[in-house]
């Protein structure tokens, strides 16, 4: 059973009262959320609301927030919509850089890359094989977190379907928590626990899924939610329980 933002006890992450302005511009305000130990937990909202914003302070990335605090159990693994690799180090030591994990190699397998690209430069590597490194980089160290900033929004949608498919199979091993943003309200109800929905600076909406994975996509109770998040998305945000 996940938490609710009300509820930060034993939280891998958690903030509280979070406030973040830029200039005269406040992007998050007053905002509570904690994710649970293990819990999946998508973040949704029109662009410029803050998801990136919140993901910063979340990680640490960021840490000068103007109100609030965060409270974080680990470092977290971190993966952004486009790989970030350092160009001056191959692929394989791009994720040994990362720390914690004695056989890159095997790593490399585990996200379905071939060894011999190791030795590879960052500059040869297409868009998806960089983010498979991405993903090995976040998973490298093992943390109990991984925050993941649109991570596949730059893949075709092939690549993408593959790399969720990735997600929850590597994930299953050591069951981080996930924080995932995304503008891919389908990849929020196939991959996750719960979704937020981000508006006006705060969570406007925090619902919970509990059907089982592997998700239907097109199960009429999915095709559904998915319309109502939609409609959220689009309109100003109903209450929890009108769109649960
Ligand atoms: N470092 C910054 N300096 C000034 N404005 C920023 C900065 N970072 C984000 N913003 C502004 O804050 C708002 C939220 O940005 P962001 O968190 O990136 O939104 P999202 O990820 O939801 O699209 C936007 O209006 C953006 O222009
Ligand atoms: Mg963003």
């Amino acid at each position: 059973m996940g938490l609710t933002t009300s509820d930060p006890a034993e939280a891998v992450v958690s903030a509280r009262g979070l406030t973040r302005r830029f200039g005269d511009l406040t992007v998050l305000d007053d905002l509570d959320v904690a994710v649970a130990s293990g819990e999946f937990v998508s973040v949704l909202g029109r662009s410029g609301t803050g998801k990136s914003t919140l993901l910063r302070l979340l990680a640490g990335i960021d840490d000068a927030p103007d109100a609030g605090t965060v409270r974080r159990s680990a470092d977290p693994g971190v993966m952004f919509q486009d790989a970030r690799l350092l160009p001056w180090l191959r692929a394989g030591d791009n994720v040994a850089l990362a720390g914690g994990v004695d056989d890159v190699g095997a790593l490399f397998e585990r996200v379905g890359l071939d060894r011999r690209l190791l030795r590879a430069w960052p500059r040869t590597l297409s868009g998806g094989q960089a983010q498979r490194v991405a993903l090995a980089r976040a998973l490298a160290s093992r943390s109990p977190l991984l925050v993941l900033d649109e991570p596949f929004g730059a893949l075709d949608s092939l690549t993408r379907l593959t790399m969720q498919e990735l997600l929850v199979a590597v994930r299953a091993e050591h069951r981080p928590a996930v924080v995932l943003v995304t503008h891919d309200v389908e990849e929020a109800l196939v991959l996750s626990d719960r979704v937020l929905l981000l508006d006006g600076g705060r969570v406007a909406l925090d619902t919970r899924l509990d059907e089982p994975h592997p998700r239907d996509r097109t199960s009429p109770a999915l095709v559904a939610r998915r319309a109502r998040i939609l409609a959220a998305l689009r309109g100003p945000a109903p209450a929890t329980e009108e769109i649960a």
